[in-house]
């Protein structure tokens, strides 16, 4: 069934765009995945590899994502369908719904997390929380303790999704994201002043291209695109309440800059702290903010004991923020599909999608704990949602993307899209579509190969 445009929600306003956009790509992709990338993968060099891929891959995916949104005005699901009737492409669009669903069942654990960790922060005062494995471990095996904390941050992203697109969305990412860069700021000038940063700045500033394996080039690819929110539907969705006036190619690259930005940011406010405060141990993955970044706080400000705990607040306060966001977009491709092509009041799509997610989301956070013994494939229930789609739906899902703008949807649609109708001065479209039909398509099967260990 379709939905009139009229009946539609639309974003009201260019900088309500790039906020929202830029809140679905900014998240623990950023402040927790990038960082501990960079760690595993040499620093510098990493980073200009990543910039790389987020401006020849990235780039032209998130537009092309953008071009089937707007152009069809329409939940992921029916975007396909109309501009591909009858095709095997239409499983992009119930792929893009899945995943989205899928995602959020496990986001909204992590991001249960960081409130967890907010709020022993501010309860446990200048003393800071124990940063110790033993607290990690035993908080996130506990099962009660972490799904009321998901239940929570849920609850939150449930109330904006009912609202809907510029009631909710918009307006809570016009609040958030300003908030979120103000944190970010203060953070990187806190962990520069720290007594013994520069190692970190050397870290992050000085590339040892020694440690580029192929590896690390792929590894920067598959960041590039969790980060940039690109092939689950999340920014199609969003374009879909884009006005006809937004320019699409403008938008991806301040979506991208901020993106990059605050994931570089990140770096600056987490290596330098981790750096000054030599015999901490650095633990990799969910580790380094969940376990490294306490003692970091407490040690590295041991003379000021007020500024740590203030410190740690308002990180976790920036993790959760970050995560708020991002969750938004994850949840709202799923309910535009259930509202759209069911007509479900958006009151009632909203709220099988957040207890859908808060039921299954509480099985992968069972998996720390009572449900650890249940595996498929070695994988816990948590770290098999992870892997399945970060690893499979992702690159499957890009590729997806790329070929069906590139080469199938007629080249004018594209055109008419990336200029608005030929309004927009247009000379780096050739550029674009050459990077959509050969780049993007020959590096994500790259990625796939590797990620799966065919490589
Ligand atoms: N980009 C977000 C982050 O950095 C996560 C995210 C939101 C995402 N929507 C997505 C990742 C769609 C992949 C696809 O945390």
């Amino acid at each position: 069934m379709t939905v009139k445009a009229s009946e539609r929600g639309t974003f009201s306003s260019k900088m309500g765009i790039i906020l929202a956009s830029a809140g679905s790509a900014v998240g623990l992709g950023n402040v927790w995945r990038f960082p501990t990338e960079v760690g595993n993968s040499g620093g510098a060099a990493f980073i200009l590899i990543y910039i790389a891929c987020v401006v020849l891959l990235g780039l032209p995916l998130m537009v092309a994502e953008f071009t089937v949104g707007r152009h069809t005005h329409a939940n992921t699901v029916d975007a396909y369908r109309r501009l591909a009737p009858g095709t095997p492409w239409v499983a992009q669009g119930y792929l893009g719904v899945f995943t989205s669903w899928f995602i959020l069942c496990y986001y909204s654990v992590v991001a249960g997390w960081t409130l967890k960790y907010l709020v022993a922060s501010a309860l446990a005062g200048p003393a800071g929380i124990s940063g110790n494995t033993a607290y990690f471990e035993s908080f996130t095996a506990s099962p009660v303790e972490p799904i009321a904390y998901m239940v929570a941050v849920m609850a939150v992203c449930h109330v904006v999704i009912a609202r809907g697109v510029e009631k909710g969305i918009e307006r809570s990412s016009k609040l958030l994201m300003p908030l979120l860069l103000l944190i970010i700021a203060m953070l990187v000038v806190c962990s520069f002043s720290m007594p013994g940063s520069e190692a970190g700045l050397r870290f992050l500033l000085q590339p040892d291209f020694s440690c580029l394996t192929s590896d690390v080039v792929l590894s920067a690819m598959g960041q590039s695109f969790f980060s940039l929110s690109i092939a689950m539907g999340c920014l199609c969705t969003y374009a879909s309440y884009f006005r006809d006036d937004a320019r699409l190619m403008r938008t991806a690259v301040s979506v991208a800059s901020i993106d990059t930005t605050v994931a570089v940011m990140s770096g600056f406010i987490i290596f330098p702290a981790v750096f000054s405060v030599a015999d901490v141990e650095v633990s990799a993955g969910p580790g380094l903010v969940f376990i490294t970044l306490p003692n970091v706080f407490r040690m590295a400000f041991a003379s000021v004991p007020w500024l740590g705990w203030l410190f740690a607040m308002l990180f976790y306060m920036l993790l959760l923020l970050a995560a708020l966001t991002s969750m938004m977009s994850i949840h709202e491709p799923t309910t535009a599909f259930l509202l759209e092509h069911f007509r479900w009041p958006r009151r009632v799509a909203t709220r099988v999608v957040t207890l859908s997610c808060v039921a299954v989301g509480s099985l992968c956070s069972l998996s720390f704990g009572v449900l650890s013994g249940l595996r498929v494939g070695g994988l816990t229930l948590f770290e098999l949602f992870d892997f399945i789609s970060a690893k499979i739906f992702l690159p499957v899902g890009g590729l997806i993307i790329a070929l069906f703008v590139g080469w199938r949807l007629p080249r004018r649609v594209v055109w008419e899209q990336a200029t608005n109708g030929g309004t927009l001065r247009t000379r780096t479209f050739g550029l674009y579509m050459l990077l959509l039909r050969w780049v993007a398509p020959i590096a994500i099967v790259l990625i796939f190969c590797n990620e799966l260990g065919l490589l």
